[in-house]
């Protein structure tokens, strides 16, 4: 059998873990043999996760709350992989987009890269490890009525190629920017927005990728786990789009 792209030995923190992108993400580097912190607003959810696969951990993590942050970093003493996934979306255009409602989509999707990879920055240098950021094709081109969603993900994609810069040979960072992917937060959002007419939507949000499908939250997980693997030595400061030639247009 193959032995590429193992992470044998390593040790992740994937942020928002507990679902989705997150959750196949903790998923994919087990199963590539890291140890998996798996930390999550939601317990109960990063808990049952973790009870499903060997060598992970959940780990209670409000990544917009320092304090929370300092607390679940100081039960880590080493560290090689930070996945920082945790974000929320947002629909409106700038004019119905409210001032709080926009500070919370960055506090979530912004500040939390910031704080948590300074608090794993130390572990980090200490391993030379990897950070991957999960952005979104919304940093890379506009979408309509995302207005706080798209400034957010253009952010996580300017912190990725910023970090890199001063940190060129010491870690990598890599930032993942990915379609529309087939998880709760698209059916959140289908739920919130667009209750009579989910299918019609759900047929609108597949025909914007020219594949024709959503993305699985597995696509996304094996980006990652080969972005952090050995294999990827030469990627510092990519953003890296994933979302079946939608950009590509
Ligand atoms: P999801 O809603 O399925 O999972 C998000 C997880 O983050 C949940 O477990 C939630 O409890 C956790 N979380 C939320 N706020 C948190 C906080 N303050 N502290 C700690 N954990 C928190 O979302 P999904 O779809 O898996 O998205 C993950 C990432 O991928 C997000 O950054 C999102 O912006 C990005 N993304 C998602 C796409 C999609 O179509 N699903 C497309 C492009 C990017």
């Amino acid at each position: 059998m193959s032995d590429s792209f193992h992470l044998k030995n390593k040790i992740a923190l994937v942020t928002g873990a507990a679902s989705g992108i997150g959750a196949a993400t903790a998923r994919e580097l087990a199963h590539a043999g890291a140890q998996v912190f798996i930390a999550d607003l939601n317990l109960t959810a990063a808990e049952s996760l973790a009870s499903e696969l060997t060598e992970a951990r959940a780990i209670r993590m409000d990544v917009t709350d320092s304090a929370s942050i300092a607390e679940a970093f100081a039960r880590i003493s080493h560290l090689d992989i930070l996945v920082n996934n945790a974000g929320i979306g947002l629909v409106g255009d700038i004019a119905r987009t409210s001032e709080e409602d926009f500070e919370r989509v960055m506090r979530v999707n912004v500040n939390s890269v910031f704080m948590v990879t300074k608090a794993a920055l130390p572990l980090l240098l200490a391993s030379r490890g990897s950070i991957i950021n999960i952005g979104s094709v919304a940093g890379s081109v506009g979408v309509k009525q995302r207005f706080a969603y798209c400034a957010s993900k253009g952010a996580v994609q300017a912190m990725t190629r910023q970090i890199a810069v001063d940190y060129p040979k010491e870690l990598r960072v890599n930032c993942i920017a990915p379609g529309t992917v087939q998880t709760p937060f698209v059916e959140g959002y289908l739920e919130k927005y667009h209750s009579h007419e989910i299918e019609k939507v759900r047929a609108e949000l597949v025909a914007r990728q020219p594949i024709g499908r959503l993305g699985t939250p597995e696509d996304i997980a094996s980006l990652v786990r080969y972005l952090c693997s050995q294999e990827a030595e030469f990627i510092n400061g990519a953003v890296i789009p994933i979302d079946g030639g939608w950009t590509a247009a």
